[in-house]
């Protein structure tokens, strides 16, 4: 975790010479292309189509995680071949999710205010965070904040924050890289984000 840094567009160039030198194929997942902060992350498509993919979902752009809808971008060979598969597989997506996923992907601005609400809500954590001292790693883009667990250990920090009622991830829960370290994901309302510092609050003020 210490040594996150963002991705570069160099990488991509790096990893697609590779791909195209020895015949591999590269699948980048892009699903939160538009939940950037300072400036938008680099697409692999930026580096040509050739032995590339990127995947991407209106599950982050528009909370419509529940529409599971998204669409596959990239190397013709590899968008024909999965033209061929895809109506053989799985189930075909029903007409008024795929009407509601076309409104979606063609309304950029609501996407753009989507960035605004997450920003607004990271620049509340963000300040409160520093205000208290706490360490904040990565987090430069998405709609989660990481930051090392205030005692060490990050189980028992979130079974703190769900005595005031606040739900966090601790880190351990996603692989051993994560433990000491929380996941908040500023998916509530404003005025909920707003509520839970006031408990945060509460929290700490019971601790000290
Ligand atoms: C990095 C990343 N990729 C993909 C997904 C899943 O996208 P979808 O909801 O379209 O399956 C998620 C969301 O959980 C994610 O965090």
């Amino acid at each position: 975790m210490g040594a996150h840094r963002a991705l570069k567009p160099e990488d991509y160039r790096r990893v697609l010479e590779r791909a195209r030198t020895h015949g591999f194929w590269v699948a980048s997942d892009e699903a939160y292309a538009e939940v950037w902060f300072d400036a938008p992350p680099p697409s692999i498509l930026e580096n040509g189509l050739e032995n590339a993919v990127a995947l991407h979902t209106l599950s982050k752009r528009s909370a419509m995680t529940g529409y599971r809808s998204g669409f596959i971008a990239g190397d013709p060979r590899l968008i024909e071949g999965l033209r061929r598969f895809r109506p053989n597989v799985g189930v075909a997506t029903p007409d008024f999710v795929q009407r509601a996923a076309i409104a979606a992907w063609d309304d950029d601005p609501h996407a753009d205010r989507q960035r605004e609400r997450y920003a607004a809500k990271r620049r509340l954590f963000l300040d409160d965070f520093a205000r208290r001292g706490w360490a904040v790693e990565g987090s430069q883009a998405t709609f989660y904040i990481w930051m090392k667990a205030p005692g060490g250990d990050d189980v028992a920090f979130v079974r703190r924050l769900m005595r005031v009622g606040l739900v966090a991830t601790p880190g351990s829960f996603l692989g051993a890289a994560g433990g000491g370290f929380v996941r908040w994901a500023l998916v509530p309302t404003v005025d909920e984000c707003r509520e839970a510092l006031t408990r945060l609050d509460a929290m700490t003020g019971a601790q000290s």
